[in-house]
């Protein structure tokens, strides 16, 4: 018998692939869904570590997504923060984040980002899990309560002062490289990992933990794991099913075979 890998490796046609993901969804009690940036792609959106467009590509994470690099130049990490959420405020969520609001009416579902923009919000997941914050919040840099949009639009600061704290700026509400992840939503994360019968992983690269670890927990949990991403990453090895193609195709179609699996 073919391990689960070689299963997942072997030259499945799309249609059978897809089949193949409906046909498990279907029967699924609690099904986990972790997406990355991959799932924004399609709505123009850069990803971080796409070898041509991924912002990675374009811009050192440390000069940017550090709290080192905002305490040497917060205006830079400020403006370039703000240049991204404009692009967020003008995009539109896309079939995939449309389909995932699609599944979780048909079976209960945990939603888990590692994106910080609000597109599966926007999609009607209200209750999506974000373990790497939001970019479209500001947080203060002392004492990382949230700042309101009213107080930001009355200073002229590049980052603005901090109404929390004497010390304090205005930073993204976001996790920056080195810093801990939310542990309620981590914790939440994991719990669903450790339920769920099948875990989903949407347009991630799979290199950042511990968000990249929640696949395997749910495996050695007995859950079924399929990857969706046009191209490989260090968990399509281990995985039971691999969907070789973009998100806003695989998921819609997976649900257009619903019923015809
Ligand atoms: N559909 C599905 N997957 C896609 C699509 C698409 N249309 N387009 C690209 N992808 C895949 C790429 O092949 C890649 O594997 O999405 C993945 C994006 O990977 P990354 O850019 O590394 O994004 P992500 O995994 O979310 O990064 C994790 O790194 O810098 C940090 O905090 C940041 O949350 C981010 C974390």
């Amino acid at each position: 018998m073919p391990a689960p890998a070689a299963a997942a490796h072997a030259k499945l046609g799309r249609m059978d692939a897809i089949h193949r993901l409906a046909a498990r969804l279907r029967r699924a009690r609690h099904i986990l869904v972790l997406t990355g940036a991959g799932i924004s792609a399609e709505s123009g959106i850069a990803t971080f570590r796409d070898a041509q467009d991924g912002l990675w590509a374009r811009f050192r994470p440390e000069d940017l997504a550090t709290p080192e690099a905002f305490r040497r130049d917060p205006a830079l990490v400020w403006r370039w923060y703000a240049w991204r959420r404009e692009q967020v405020a003008a995009a539109q969520p896309n079939a995939a984040h449309r389909a995932l609001v699609e599944l979780a009416q048909r079976r209960p579902t945990t939603l888990v980002t590692q994106n910080v923009d609000d597109l599966h919000q926007r999609a009607g997941s209200t209750d999506a899990i974000c373990l790497h914050g939001s970019i479209m919040r500001s947080i203060c840099s002392v004492t990382r309560l949230e700042i309101s949009a009213d107080w930001l639009a009355a200073q002229t600061g590049e980052p603005p002062r901090s109404p929390h704290h004497a010390d304090g700026l205005a930073r993204p509400g976001v996790v920056w490289f080195g810093e801990n992840l939310p542990a309620d939503a981590l914790e939440r994360a994991a719990a669903a990992a450790r339920d769920c019968d099948a875990v989903l992983a949407i347009g991630t690269s799979a290199l950042v933990y511990p968000a990249a670890g929640l696949p395997a927990l749910a495996q050695r949990h007995g859950a079924w794991f399929a990857e969706i991403n046009p191209q490989p990453t260090p968990l399509t090895a281990t995985a039971d099913l691999v969907v070789a193609q973009a998100a806003g195709l695989a998921l819609p179609a997976a649900l257009a075979a619903w019923e015809d699996p």
